[in-house]
């Protein structure tokens, strides 16, 4: 004691002049006042403090004007009480739909028997808990589980663990063309956008491939025996819902074991029974190394995301005492009630046949497209897609466009001049009350994943509007959302 004072004798003296600390509370906002934010202040509090460009593109949409106030499977409620029908799904997030009944009473027990959240001291009972449910619920030796918060950190966790099981020192990494894993810097790196990848400093030892080209593929493997992991998602989704036959998959699978290169698959949007099968890469009969989830992982309710890994895989990474903490568990990786939530979602999902009703419904879907697309094949260019992970493609108007519109679309944002699904988009939200979300890499396509509690009546609501809105034709339908500009 006496030793500790000598040693650090700052800690006896108090400076009498410094300045006193403010410990005032700043004007800070309660939860009841963040509830009760009219459309106008949410819209200056988002410019002022969260990205003023981006409420540029909420505006122009029309989004900024909705303000929503609860949800319920598969609607949101705006504060008129419009019902809202989610087609948009937030990307794949909402499997359940909005507040699931289940998920909701599984968390507000939790929180009511006042269970602890923060597992990094002890061993969490919940964390525990949910990588068994993942390893059930995946095919083949993927058991190994690692918990994050994202799809971002569940795919950087799926990259690190394939990179040091390739045993390579330079160990190379192949992705590719329109893949979208992340924002974070490394998986930022395998991401194809110019945009995203902005002029950042990114992680140099990576090759990209077309994507779904075996040959390509082949030639980059076969000539640099670097490449030791390959990254791909099953189905592309910010490439505008792309999947490749399942002669590819077979090939990429015998490709990486001849080679001994690790496949990584990113399932954080078409897996959690999407596509009609729990993961996408099961339609194709192969399993990969590893693989990631995320987004509908959390049950519409908590961030979870999960790095899944071949055993062998994940021991060669991390398997003794003096590796395991190279990349173990971050501070909110499997905390409790994100854990258990992830935990319910699960057994809700099995429970009640949502991976069958995405096949079902998801093929009704595609088919009343498919008409549509025979009704109006100067609009719709395409329809593709799996279970309820669904791509509409609209004709690029942008060398055809009639000559009435030219002079009005010059004045929009260079985002929407070419792209019909912007003009679709934002009068199906008006006039119709549907969401829909629009594709990072190709403005022509629509993508659709609403929640997996999706039924045939809702699809026909939606592919009822949206026959109503093409029938009007592409004067009056960007003639309508130029109108809105000026409303
Ligand atoms: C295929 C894929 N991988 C990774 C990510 C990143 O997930 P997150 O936004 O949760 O970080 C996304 C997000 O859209 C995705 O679609």
């Amino acid at each position: 004691m006496l030793q500790n004072t000598a040693i650090r004798p700052e800690f006896s003296e108090v400076d009498v002049d410094a300045e006193p600390v403010n410990t005032a509370k700043p004007d800070l906002l309660t939860v009841e006042e963040a509830k009760a934010l009219d459309p106008q202040s949410m819209a200056d509090l988002f410019k002022e403090h969260i990205n003023p460009g981006q409420f540029h593109f909420m505006k122009l949409l029309g989004f900024h004007k909705v303000k929503i106030e609860t949800a319920e499977g598969m609607y949101y409620v705006d504060q008129n009480g419009r019902k809202i029908l989610d087609f948009f799904g937030g990307f794949g997030s909402l499997a359940h739909g909005h507040n699931h009944p289940r998920v909701i009473a599984a968390r507000q027990k939790f929180q009511d028997e006042g269970r602890h959240e923060i597992a990094i001291a002890f061993l969490s009972q919940y964390a525990s808990a949910l990588a068994k449910n993942l390893a059930a619920c995946s095919p083949g030796e993927l058991d190994m589980v690692f918990l994050g918060s994202s799809g971002s950190e569940a795919m950087e966790a799926a990259v690190k663990v394939a990179e040091r099981a390739s045993g390579r020192p330079n160990c190379k990494i192949v992705h590719a063309g329109n893949s979208f894993h992340g924002k974070t810097k490394g998986v930022l790196s395998i991401t194809d956008s110019d945009l995203y990848q902005g002029n950042f400093k990114l992680v140099e030892n990576r090759i990209k491939v077309p994507f779904g080209d075996l040959e390509a593929l082949t030639r980059a493997i076969e000539s640099d025996p670097d490449i030791g992991v390959v990254v791909l998602e099953t189905v592309q989704g910010g490439g505008g819902i792309i999947s490749a036959p399942e002669s590819y998959w077979k090939g990429v699978r015998a490709l990486c074991d001849k080679h001994d290169v690790l496949w990584v698959a990113d399932e954080v949007q078409c897996g959690y029974g999407r596509t009609g099968k729990f993961y996408a890469f099961e339609h194709y009969g192969v399993v990969p190394d590893v693989t990631a989830l995320a987004k509908s992982l959390g049950a519409g309710k908590a961030a979870v995301g999960a790095m899944i890994a071949k055993r062998e895989v994940y021991m060669k990474a991390y398997g003794s005492p003096k590796t395991a903490m190279i990349h173990a568990q971050a501070t909110f990786g499997g905390i409790g009630e994100a854990s258990i939530t992830a935990i319910e979602g699960l057994n809700v999902l099995y429970d009640e046949d949502l991976i069958e009703n995405a096949a079902r419904v998801g093929d009704h879907l595609i088919s009343r497209l498919k008409a549509l697309q025979e009704k109006y094949p100067k609009i719709i260019k395409d329809v593709r897609g799996k279970g309820l992970m669904v791509g509409l493609e609209f004709q690029d108007f942008s060398k055809t466009m009639p000559a009435v519109l030219r002079p009005m679309i010059s004045l929009l944002d260079d985002k929407l001049k070419g792209s019909l699904s912007g003009f679709i988009g934002a009068q199906l939200l008006r006039d119709y009350d549907i969401l829909v979300a629009f594709t990072e890499y190709n403005r022509n396509v629509i993508r659709l994943e609403p929640p997996l509690v999706c039924t045939s009546e809702n699809v026909d609501t939606f592919c009822d509007a949206l026959d109503d809105l093409l029938s009007k034709g592409i004067v009056s339908i960007v003639n309508g959302f130029i109108k809105s500009q000026k409303g």
